[in-house]
C-alpha cells in the first residue's frame, strides 16, 4: 500500500484511461480525485475546446500549467491529468518533484480503437479521419514518450486495472 501523502498523477496519452482509472484508483486509497481538465474547464468557466478555438493551444497550456501547480499543492490527492500537460513548460519536472507519477503505456492500436469510439471533444483530433487520428498518435508519442517514460512507475498494458495500479504504488 501506498505510503506517504503526496499526489498520485497518471499520466498518458489521450484514450489511455487516466480519467476513468484515476476516479478507481481513488477511491480505492480513499483519497480525493481532481480531473486536471474538468478543474479548468470549471476554474475558466469554458470549455477546452473553446479555450484552444479562441486563445491557441499556447495560451491553454499556460493556463494548464498554472492549474496543475495549484492542483499538486493537495495531499492524498489523485490527479488525472491531459495528455499534454507532462510535456510542455516545466511541468514534468514539478511532478516528479511534488507526486508520485504513473504512466499508463497503452499500445498505439488500442489508443486508436478508443479514441474513435470516444465522445469526448478533443482539439487536437477535431476532423480527422481514422487514418489521420493514427497518424497524430504515432507522431505525438515520438516527442512524448520522452516525457511519459519519466514517470516514477509504468504501466504497460492494453488493459489496465485501478488494482494493478494500486499494487505498483
Ligand atoms: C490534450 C489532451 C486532452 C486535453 C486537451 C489536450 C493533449 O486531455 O488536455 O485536449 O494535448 O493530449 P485527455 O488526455 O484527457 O484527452
Amino acid at each position: 500500500m501506498i505510503t506517504g501523502n503526496k499526489p498520485v498523477v497518471l499520466l498518458g496519452f489521450m484514450g489511455s484511461g487516466k480519467s476513468t482509472l484515476g476516479k478507481q484508483v481513488a477511491s480505492h486509497l480513499r483519497w480525493s480525485f481532481t480531473d486536471l481538465d474538468q478543474y479548468i474547464e470549471t476554474e475558466q468557466k469554458r470549455s477546452i475546446s473553446e479555450i484552444f478555438s479562441n486563445e491557441g493551444e499556447s495560451a491553454f497550456r499556460q493556463i494548464e500549467s498554472a492549474a496543475l501547480q495549484k492542483v499538486l499543492e493537495k495531499s492524498f490527492h489523485v490527479i488525472a491529468i491531459g495528455g499534454g500537460a507532462p510535456c510542455f513548460l516545466e511541468n514534468m519536472e514539478i511532478i516528479k518533484k511534488k507526486s508520485r507519477s504513473v504512466y499508463l503505456k497503452v499500445s498505439e492500436s488500442q489508443l486508436a480503437t478508443r479514441l474513435a469510439y470516444s465522445n469526448t471533444p478533443r482539439p487536437l483530433l477535431k476532423g480527422k479521419s481514422e487514418p489521420e487520428v493514427q497518424k497524430v498518435i504515432h507522431e505525438l508519442l515520438l516527442t512524448r514518450e520522452p516525457f511519459y517514460n519519466q514517470a516514477d512507475i509504468i504501466i504497460e498494458s492494453d488493459s489496465i486495472t485501478a488494482d494493478l495500479i494500486v499494487s505498483r504504488l
